[in-house]
């Protein structure tokens, strides 16, 4: 069972259901509302925890009915959310319109936006305690810079999923045992929107696995040989959250060694988007291992 440290944003999801994108200036009648727990680190969190990980959140909610509800969902995962602290600022939420299995999101940070290096210091065994430490881009940059610098302290693998896109520092890209972007946010992490993904992957060899939708994942060896994991097919139903399943199941299985811990997140990834919500269709180790067996 590996012991992840899930370092990052924790939101209410206000997902609308449209068969079409409204215009600008436009009124349309949606096809639904539900609201579903997520925001990256969160997700990532109940990935981990559903295939097995044990794994502990640091983040921020606020003193509000949706900080209450989304803590006592992650211990209902089995997380431990001691290092869950709370602010007088709203709980962040993400505003999603969902049409036809893809998604538009705005995401308002709200209490995560709060959350200080001073917050990870009071929270340093849990790095001690840690055999991987995961961040995303929810929680601000100086403190996704301050969890590297730990998990660095305490020898432990950083993972970060440079997710929403940012221009990272070279200082914090050094620091990354493992970056997970997708194709624009490798090129927005490096400052090099212009340039050719394959050109991206080998200024990293060894350290980036970059999420390609149906052409499945793409990373390079420590020699630069690039290697390709196929996507699984599935019909989806909404694909938010895909991204974060795959982070979730990378630090789960990290012990399997890089190609096995991708092709079983990738797994995890395709299991996710048939179900709604972002945590909706996360699998379970049974579900993820009965899937894996029926491609075989
Ligand atoms: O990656 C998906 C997540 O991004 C959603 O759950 C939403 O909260 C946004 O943060
Ligand atoms: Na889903």
């Amino acid at each position: 069972m590996t012991k992840v440290l899930v370092v990052g944003s924790i939101n209410m999801d206000l997902v609308v259901e449209t068969a079409t994108f409204p215009r600008l200036g436009e009124t349309l009648f949606g096809q639904g509302f539900a609201t579903h727990p997520g925001g990256k680190g969160a997700n990532q969190a109940v990935a981990a925890a559903r295939l097995g990980a044990q794994v502990t959140m640091l983040g921020r909610v606020g003193k509000d009915a949706f900080g209450q509800q989304l803590v006592a969902g992650l211990q209902a995962e089995g997380i431990d959310t001691r290092w869950i602290g709370s602010s007088d600022a709203a709980t962040g939420i993400a505003a999603i319109t969902l049409c036809q299995a893809d998604n538009a999101i705005i995401v308002v940070p709200g209490a995560n936006a709060l959350l200080t290096p001073a917050d990870l210091d009071a929270a340093e065994a849990a790095f001690a305690d840690a055999e991987v430490v995961l961040a995303q881009l929810e929680t601000p940059l100086p403190t996704v810079e301050h969890a590297a610098a730990l998990a660095a302290r305490h020898g432990k693998p950083f993972v970060l999923n440079p997710a929403p896109a940012t221009r990272l520092s070279d200082a914090l890209l050094a620091q990354c045992t493992l970056l997970t972007p997708n194709e624009f946010e490798l090129a927005s992490a490096l400052g090099q929107p212009d340039a050719d993904w394959q050109a991206l992957l080998g200024a990293l060899p060894g350290h980036v696995v970059m999420t390609k939708g149906s052409q499945g994942a793409f990373y390079t060896e420590a020699n630069g040989a690039v290697r390709r994991q196929p996507a699984f097919p599935v019909k989806p139903v909404d694909t938010t959250g895909a991204g974060d399943t795959f982070n979730g199941a990378l630090a789960a299985f990290w012990h399997l060694g890089l190609a096995e811990a991708i092709r079983h997140a990738c797994a995890a990834g395709a299991l996710s988007v048939t179900k709604p919500g972002a945590q909706g269709g996360m699998p379970t180790l049974a579900e993820l291992q009965a899937f894996l067996g029926a491609q075989a």
